[in-house]
């Protein structure tokens, strides 16, 4: 079964609470929150305050993509605020053990993700102590950029990795140019997380772009 994780970097952050419930109304299993701290990747968006508001008001799974420099740091508050799960760069410069470590001990799942530039071999060690590894198909740090199809070994040699650990329903991410078509490809190779922010924001009724990218298992 999909995962479909809205990115609510492409909402109008006026509307961002009615938005969130929006989507979760019209299907959404999780909200995916994008962290940018201007360092790792050049753009600034939101944080802690802004999720703290979020999860008192509005139930659902918060789905943090960390793309700071020092996430460690910030676990604490994260956790504190309402993240359910938090995604971290192997870019940045936390120790990735200790970050790991950290997380976990807060009762929460744990993410690891990759920039487009950076060899997927640096991931593999840490999958049999995560819940979830992010593929990025994009650079990270802007929303409604174009799918790079060349990362969809990515998602394989992963797939194909877990599988070999006995690690059958490992979550599998796809973040970046996410549609009704690049969601098939993605999930062809073993995806079964989709993050979609400028697809699903577009439409007026939300339902219709999530219930695509939903189809994109049953169309294999
Ligand atoms: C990019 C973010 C993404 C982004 C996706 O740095 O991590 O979550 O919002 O946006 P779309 O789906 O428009 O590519
Ligand atoms: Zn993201």
């Amino acid at each position: 079964m999909l995962i479909i994780a809205p990115s609510i970097l492409s909402s109008d952050f006026y509307d961002l609470g009615k938005d969130c419930e929006d989507v979760l109304k019209c299907g959404a299993d999780w909200i995916h929150f994008d962290v940018m701290d201007g360092h790792l990747v050049p753009n600034i968006s939101f944080g802690v305050p802004i999720l703290e508001s979020l999860s008192k008001k509005i139930d659902a799974f918060y789905d943090v993509h960390l793309m700071i420099t020092d996430p460690l740091f910030y676990v604490d508050s994260f956790a504190k605020a309402g993240a359910d799960m938090i995604t971290f760069h192997i870019e940045s410069e936390s120790d990735p053990y200790m970050t790991i470590e950290e997380i976990k001990s807060r009762g929460l799942k744990v993410g690891m993700t990759l920039k487009p530039g950076t060899d997927i071999k640096h991931l593999i060690p840490f999958v049999e102590m995560i819940d979830m590894v992010l593929i990025m198909t994009v650079e990270p740090g802007f929303g409604g950029q174009s799918f790079m199809g060349d990362m969809l070994p990515k998602i394989s040699a992963i797939r194909k990795h877990a599988d070999s650990l006995g690690m059958k329903d490992f979550l599998i991410q796809v973040d970046g140019g996410i549609d009704e078509n690049t969601a098939k490809l993605v999930v062809k190779e073993g995806a079964n997380v989709l993050v979609a922010g400028s697809y699903v924001f577009k439409y007026e009724d939300r339902k219709i772009p999530i219930n695509k990218l939903r189809s994109a298992e049953t169309d294999l």
